[in-house]
């Protein structure tokens, strides 16, 4: 890394020599307003710049490792690994001293980012590269970060607090590190379990969607000044409802559909002041989104007021072209999604070439790129770029993984967990259990850090036998490895472990899917690795039920970005614990909660159906959605959204609302109280749904609008208080115009969005 070595005194001496002087361009002075910076720099540059300023490119490292590693075939269909032939690292490092290139994705470190500023601070206008990563959970994605649990189990937290601090201190992370720019959040609405990306969703309510997501913007963006990063909420739109379930296909929504659930957080993200938005792959209706003017024009800046910039995803503008045909040739790719709306291209050689030729041509209005530039630039005037285009090499470490983050990572893992079932096995008693059979694909290995997450070191992650040795040292765990590879798990493995189970008192089995994305090829999944099932990969099932022959109680720990169907599981042993992807510290949490050190307080963020032909399966579902059951088997999920255990429990009565007649913009207050009927304090998240009685469209059997999460002692009683506003039962009416209509509302209110579990009352507006 030498290669990168550039002194931080020289680059001080170089921003002080610019400010210092006295004929310095108004856009170097930080005094100046940003508006001001702006047009004085977009009044100095070339069409080139401006349009070098539109694109993005992989880092040089990145290049480099990849032009060993793949051929231009593999190049075809891969979204994570990128070089560009008949160009090399050297030739991008040359375009960006020359200032033609805006922004970087996939710099893992800072040596290179700062070398990378070093090259752009050398071109004629010293304007700096924005650099961009998947700062999905943490800034997980690059080496020695916090690593937090990914999107789902935070969701499974209910807790919006959580969801900023966590924000808040990846944005300080990156920002330690020279990334300016993360791609989250994910606010899509996950309502298919085969699709590989449910894990870095918020689950499948808009509303809960929506308020994670809002509350992650305003952490990373803080007032978006140089402590901040920009958010950018993907991906617009759709994509999470792919017709057979895999990444990028075709999604077919009716408008109503898109506005109800998938358009809900984009617009929260806007009003949270999200400043950028990235399109997604898949076409939507026919038409690419990257090229959806409708999208990206008429709704997002038209309707919902965006003001910052839109991001392409990878590749996305060039399948314009080579993917959905709808273009002849790049060219007219790159302009029909200009034309729609586009701001960045993420990434690739040609778009200077063809889009300078564009304007030329008088294809493309040259306003029109200054319109993307100015909102580009105004990104990088207000995150303090100009002024700190380095970050500091020796400091950076106070700030990464520092003992206040890791703190919260722990707490967050230890909020995501979900108890899904408890037969009274749990918690452990380690006098009971002396001897107890640890083995699983996801047992010791660091798979639990989840998708979007590099290699971090060994010293920086509890796996979960590591998490047990520690919470529990007095028992014997034996471990039995069955390699990390599901879908080549060895059967003399399987034996061994269903041998060792017999000597011993208790079983814990690990199981789960693979993110690893260091195994890009060999996942079951996470991005681009999506499953026409949901039922355990390879011989798990086997293991599970091969060890728990032993007789002796079997528990099974659920490692997963992706709801599973575990059926067999869920009816026979006493308990099982769904993890999700929970981050560097989901072996300390996972013991903790098995051993009651805490107590369990998740709720589901997605259903869990019980087999992928259940699929679609949400619990905000239209009434004649079960109308005719499934014939041989099951109408009913495996676990319903909303659904977790705690190791108390909590008795809810007395559902009540202050007054039983509204008008259609009035409010109404709804009380309800929960009591810890149990011996433990535990945290409970207090569901709030509505259901439209008789609408003129159809309307959702119930929908969540309002949770707490509260803490209660051994006996205590709380009540809590929610307010219905209008805007909690207002729908879209046969012409998609917002309405609240007159008529009976169903208030429902309880532990889950199960029928059996919750209160109802109604209310009238009139
Ligand atoms: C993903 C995006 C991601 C981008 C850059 C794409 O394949 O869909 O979510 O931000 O890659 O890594």
């Amino acid at each position: 890394m030498k290669f990168y070595s550039i002194s931080i005194l020289a680059v001080a001496i170089m921003i002080t020599a610019s400010c210092a002087s006295d004929n310095a361009p108004l856009y170097k002075d930080s005094s100046a307003p940003v508006e001001k910076r702006v047009e004085d720099l977009l009044g100095r540059m070339t069409l080139e710049e401006k349009v070098g300023q539109m694109n993005q490119f992989v880092g040089l490292e990145h290049i480099r490792k990849n032009e060993a590693l793949l051929s231009e075939e593999d190049l075809k269909n891969n979204t994570a690994n990128a070089f560009y032939p008949g160009f090399s690292a050297d030739s991008v490092a040359e375009w960006t001293r020359k200032g033609l290139v805006g922004s970087f994705l996939h710099v893992l470190t800072l040596e290179e980012a700062n070398y990378l500023q070093s090259l752009a601070m050398q071109s004629r206008l010293a304007i700096p590269v924005i650099f961009g990563i998947d700062a999905i959970h943490g800034n997980a994605n690059a080496p020695d970060n916090t690593v937090y649990p990914t999107n789902i189990g935070l969701a499974s937290s209910f807790d919006l607090d959580l969801a900023y601090r966590i924000a808040r201190e990846t944005a300080a992370e990156m920002r330690a590190m020279n990334m300016h720019w993360t791609f989250n959040p994910n606010v899509e609405v996950a309502r298919d379990p085969r699709w590989g990306r449910v894990g870095e969703t918020f689950g499948e309510d808009p509303y809960l969607v929506s308020l994670m997501g809002a509350e992650t913007v305003r952490g990373y963006q803080g007032d978006l000044s140089s402590d901040d990063v920009l958010a950018c909420i993907k991906h617009f739109v759709g994509g999470s409802q792919p017709i057979n379930g895999t990444n990028g296909s075709p999604t077919d929504l009716s408008e109503r559909t898109i506005r109800e659930v998938f358009f809900p957080p984009f617009e929260k993200g806007v009003e949270a002041g999200a400043m950028s938005l990235m399109t997604a792959h898949n076409e939507l209706n026919g038409i690419p989104c990257h090229s959806n003017e409708w999208l990206m024009e008429d709704v997002l800046r038209g309707e919902w007021g965006f003001k910052g910039f839109v991001v392409s995803d990878w590749m996305d503008i060039e399948h314009i072209y080579d993917l959905h045909a709808t273009a002849e040739n790049l060219k007219e790719a790159f302009y029909q999604s200009i034309m729609a709306g586009m701001d960045m291209h993420m990434h690739g050689v040609y778009w200077n070439e063809y889009v300078c030729e564009l304007v030329r041509e008088g294809r493309i209005p040259e306003s029109r790129i200054d319109m993307s530039v100015r909102r580009i630039l105004e990104m990088k005037f207000r995150l303090g770029l100009f002024e700190q285009p380095y970050a500091d090499e020796e400091t950076t470490m106070d700030v990464r993984l520092c003992e206040e983050h890791r703190q919260t990572a722990l707490e967050a893992a230890r909020k995501s967990i979900v108890l899904l079932k408890n037969d009274g096995l749990l918690p452990l008693n380690p006098q009971k259990y002396r001897r107890v059979l640890v083995t699983g694909i996801n047992a010791d290995d660091h798979n639990i850090l989840g998708d979007w997450s590099a290699d971090q070191k060994p010293e920086n992650v509890t796996t979960v036998l590591e998490g047990l040795r520690q919470v529990s040292p007095e028992t014997d765990f034996v471990f039995v490895d069955q390699g990390w590879d599901p879908r080549n798990m060895s059967a003399s493995a399987v034996s061994r472990a269903a041998e060792a189970a017999r000597s011993c008192d208790l079983n814990i089995v690990v199981a789960g899917e693979y993110m690893y994305r260091g195994r890009w090829t060999e996942r079951t999944s996470g991005e681009d690795t999506d499953r026409s099932d949901i039922d355990l990969v390879g011989l798990q099932n086997d293991l599970i039920r091969k060890v728990a022959a032993s007789g002796k109680p079997t528990l099974l720990i659920l490692i997963s970005g992706r709801p599973l169907g575990t059926e067999w599981a869920a009816e026979h042993l006493p308990a099982i614990l769904n993890a999700w992807e929970p981050g560097m510290y989901g072996g300390q949490a996972i013991a903790e909660i098995l051993y009651g050190k805490v107590n369990p307080s998740a709720k589901l963020a997605v259903t869990i159906p019980r087999s992928a032909g259940q699929i679609q399966m949400v619990y905000n579902h239209k009434p004649s959605q079960y109308f005719h059951p499934y014939a041989v088997t099951p109408s009913t999920p495996l676990y319903p959204f909303g659904f977790g255990l705690s190791y108390t429990r909590y008795e809810y009565s007395d559902l009540r609302t202050d007054r039983t007649e509204i008008p259609a913009d009035g409010s109404v207050k709804v009380s309800v109280d929960v009591k810890n009927v149990g011996d433990m304090a535990g945290e409970e998240i207090v569901q709030l749904y509505i259901r439209d009685r008789f609408s003129q469209v159809t309307r959702p059997v119930k929908e969540l609008k309002d949770f707490a999460r509260i803490s209660l002692e051994p006996g205590e009683t709380k009540t809590v208080e929610f307010t219905v506003t209008p805007d909690k039962l207002r729908f879209l009416d046969k012409d998609l115009k917002p309405v609240v209509e007159p008529g009976e509302f169903i208030l429902m209110a309880g532990p889950s969005s199960d029928d059996r579990d919750l209160l109802k009352t109604g209310i009238y507006v009139k």
